[in-house]
């Protein structure tokens, strides 16, 4: 029989493109969501055992209880960085305390292992380039500080309670059923802009440069480490700088659209550039990259043209 994974935020963008290809290779899947920014649509197949929850509930850990998965992939997050700064007890709330309502049911439930979705924000201003695990950590936002809180939980769990885990720092993520709020939103504002004819800000000279990874990169490294990579830190990203500028030349070479974009201002405390450096994930997982930045925008591009954002 095959194993049962419980992916939290599994209605959301990154989560339901994990739902969609642990079902590919037969898992049982599980997914536990409360629809704050996920869409249920989001998940396309009635194969999957649905739980309408919040993970800082009671009731999670009844689900887990019940349910008894082996793994838990765990997505669920408040994802805006921005927000983050304005409400960080809400961050706070789902961030810190619902992963540790994850942890706990892993810990009462003979969880196998917790893989969890940690972010490039726990590294802050950027010292060198690749930023590999060793790199400073000094989150600029409550976002990345709950964040890194969690893998030092998960680092404890591991050694007080044996619950083992993968922490996974994504780097600026983008794909079909994105929203403009997470990390790599700047791709979804692009299209649904360029597709509604609206105009398209960039701030700053457009010389600053992120690491953009397409959502299935991501997928595959979650699924690649339900089997290895136990209790190590990891980035999934290319490895592999983007500027603002150079995508909205790709983007626009693909439609085929002449429009010139905004200029303004730098918004204040902006990272200049980022980009992550995976050799060890490569070593870990056994995994690399399969998609180029023009093959992933193309794919999420396509989307885009039947979807708006809103
Ligand atoms: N998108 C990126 O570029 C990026 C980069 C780094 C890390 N991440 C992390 O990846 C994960 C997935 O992000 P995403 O971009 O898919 O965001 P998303 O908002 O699309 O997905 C988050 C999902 O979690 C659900 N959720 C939120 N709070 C919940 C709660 N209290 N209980 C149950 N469900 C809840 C939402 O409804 C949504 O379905 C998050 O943990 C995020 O921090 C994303």
């Amino acid at each position: 029989m095959n194993n049962k994974i419980m992916v939290t935020g599994g209605c959301g963008f990154i989560g339901s493109h994990i739902v969609e290809q642990l079902l590919e290779e037969n898992y049982e899947v599980i997914v536990v969501d409360n629809l704050s920014t996920g869409k249920l649509d989001h998940i396309t197949s009635d194969k999957v055992h649905f739980y309408l929850c919040d993970i800082t509930s009671d009731e999670f850990q009844q689900i887990v209880q019940e349910t008894k998965p082996d793994y838990i992939i765990h997505q669920a997050a408040h994802v805006s960085v921005i927000d983050s700064t304005i409400d960080m007890m809400h961050d706070a709330d789902v961030n810190i305390r619902g992963s540790l309502n994850v942890i706990e049911a892993a810990k009462q439930h003979q969880v196998k292992k917790i893989i969890f979705a940690s972010s490039a924000a726990v590294y802050g201003k950027t010292q060198y380039m690749p930023i590999d695990i060793h790199h400073p950590i000094c989150p600029q936002s409550p976002y990345g500080l709950s964040k890194y809180t969690v893998e030092e939980y998960l680092t404890f769990a591991s050694q007080y309670y044996g619950v083992k885990s993968t922490i996974l720092r994504y780097s600026n993520v983008y794909g079909p059923r994105q929203n403009h709020l997470g990390e790599g939103g700047v791709i979804a504002i692009f299209a649904n802009n360029m597709y509604n004819n609206k105009d398209i800000h960039i701030y700053g000279d457009g010389e600053q440069t992120r690491d953009f990874i397409y959502v299935k990169d991501v997928v595959s490294a979650n699924i690649k480490a339900l089997d290895l990579g136990d209790d190590v830190i990891l980035n999934v990203s290319t490895a592999t700088k983007f500027s603002i500028n150079y995508l909205f030349k790709v983007m626009t070479s693909i439609l085929n659209n002449k429009v010139n974009p905004l200029y303004l201002e730098t918004r204040d405390g902006e990272i200049k550039d980022s980009v992550l450096c995976n050799k060890l994930t490569k070593e870990c997982l056994h995994w690399d990259i399969s998609y180029s930045l023009h093959q992933g925008l193309k794919e999420t591009m396509d989307y885009y043209k039947n979807y708006t954002l809103v």
